[in-house]
């Protein structure tokens, strides 16, 4: 099974691939872990992946463009999935992992900073959060995730080792209301108009409605 992990920090889980389970089924080729550089696919001189939220509002945003670009670049196996990892996806639990451990590819988004512009949902097949808390980035959900599926692959544990775990039941996530950032057109996905508007009461209504839209889809 392949895995991709799109990052502005490809070396930050070296270490920690580099020992355990994870190296032994590299060994065994039963895994691969492949790291794309989220800034590699910027065009401008200061290879930016983050700007400010339309609408305004503290933080920056993590720009769609390069994930697109990086996303293209990457092969893509038979049996694949696209996941962005966020505090505001559906949690994480064991099911899932066992359902991962079907494909043939797992390609994870690292985010970063205050979130990614909302329109990252039409190149994903979902989000996925680890927990109910708010980590800096993907970085370590993806090393999370990429454990627990590549355990459930036979051969990887040691027949000593038992690969069964309970899965998480309590599902109390955080959520936010979408945020957008530039470009305000890309492909016909638009960004919503009255974040455009300047009218702060009407984009905080906005918010507020979509926030609670957002946690209603999340339960289904
Ligand atoms: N990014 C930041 N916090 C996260 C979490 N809890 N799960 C997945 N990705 C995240």
């Amino acid at each position: 099974m392949e895995f991709d992990i799109l990052t502005i920090f490809p070396n930050i889980l070296d270490s920690y691939f580099k020992e355990t389970i994870i190296k032994r089924a590299v060994k065994k080729r039963l895994i691969q872990i492949q790291m794309h550089n989220i800034r590699d696919f910027t065009v401008d001189k200061h290879h930016t992946v983050d700007d400010r939220p339309y609408g305004g509002g503290p933080g920056m945003i993590f720009k769609l463009e390069p994930i697109f670009r990086a996303l293209k670049k990457i092969n893509r196996r038979k049996k694949s999935k696209i996941v962005l990892l966020t505090p505001t996806g559906k949690q994480f639990t064991q099911q899932k992992a066992k359902s991962y451990a079907k494909l043939d590819q797992l390609i994870l988004i690292a985010g970063r900073y205050e979130g990614v512009d909302a329109r990252v949902e039409k190149l994903v097949s979902e989000k996925i959060s680890i927990g109910p808390y708010v980590l800096s980035g993907g970085e370590l959900p993806a090393a999370v995730i990429i454990e627990a599926v590549a355990r459930l692959i036979p051969g990887v544990l040691g027949h000593e080792d038992s690969a069964k775990s309970d899965s998480f039941t309590i599902n109390k996530e955080y959520l936010e209301y979408p945020q957008y950032t530039r470009p305000v057109k890309f492909k016909n996905w638009p960004v919503p108009t009255i974040l455009l508007s300047g009218n702060h009461k009407s984009i905080e209504l906005w918010r507020n409605k979509n926030s609670k839209k957002a946690r209603k889809k999340r339960k289904k």
